[in-house]
């Protein structure tokens, strides 16, 4: 059975006094919201991934939004994935489009990231989806194959079986308009069967996809209900205690 997930992407936002008093909020209120095997994640900014983790009480985990793609060494400024995991985080976002549009990482790079996250037992939450003008032109089913084929197909069934995979249409990030169920269902479940096609029906269902791009507590149940929907990637809601929990109750629909 494919997890259910619903984690927070806070971007660059709140600074460590802000994050504490947010992160124990959430922590409050999704302890009592929260089912069974069901997780709730949330990926902020470097500087509280140490702290989060000691507030967490196993409730909701912790993820980072990116890492470098080599060990160690001379990157002034970047971030391992070991030094990631040493925080008690358990989850990395890679390729992110405001990463791919704003730090041009390209589909091998984020393959290179992905590998090394993986070594590093890090769970990677791998972001694919198409701009506005792909979508227009029609052409977005050939953009999300490329993004699979060259970020995530290289890896083993084994080390594939352990990534989240989101998909973010670009037109839909912090713009208000959120793609249709319908769309979203869409396209989640092409996605599920190009992995089913490289990597049989069995890797295929367990594989949980994610949706993103202006989700909130309003319409995640809807969005949450459609087959191939197995949660979110959130946003700007991340931001709110009270409208994050509801969008994990919403995991109940
Ligand atoms: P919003 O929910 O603010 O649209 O952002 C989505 C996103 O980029 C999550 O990674």
């Amino acid at each position: 059975m494919r997890k259910k997930i619903v984690a927070g992407n806070w971007k660059m936002n709140m600074d460590y006094n802000e994050g504490i008093s947010l992160f124990s909020e959430i922590v409050n209120m999704v302890r009592d919201e929260k089912k069974g095997d069901q997780v709730a994640v949330i990926c902020a900014p470097f500087i509280h991934l140490n702290s989060l983790a000691q507030l967490s009480s196993g409730v909701v985990k912790i993820g980072a939004q990116n890492c470098h793609q080599n060990e160690s060494g001379a990157y002034t400024g970047e971030i391992s994935a070991k030094m990631i995991k040493s925080t008690g985080s358990d989850y990395v976002i890679i390729g992110h489009s405001e990463r791919r549009q704003y730090f041009a990482e390209t589909d091998v790079l984020l393959s290179e990231k992905t590998t090394t996250a993986l070594k590093h037992n890090l769970t990677p939450i791998f972001c694919i989806g198409e701009t506005l003008d792909e979508r227009n032109s029609g052409s977005y089913f050939q953009v999300i194959e490329r993004q699979l084929t060259d970020g995530v197909f290289n890896l083993s069934a084994e080390d594939f079986s352990k990534i989240v995979l989101a998909y973010e249409p670009v037109w839909a990030i912090g713009t208000g308009l959120t793609a249709t169920p319908e769309q979203a269902q869409d396209i989640h479940a092409f996605i599920r069967a190009k992995i089913e096609s490289k990597y049989g029906v069995n890797i295929a269902d367990d594989t949980t996809i994610l949706y993103g791009g202006s989700c909130n507590a309003k319409n995640a149940p809807e969005l949450f209900a459609q087959h191939d929907i197995d949660g979110g990637l959130i946003g700007g809601a991340s931001l709110k205690s009270r409208d994050f929990t509801d969008i994990v109750k919403a995991l109940n629909s």
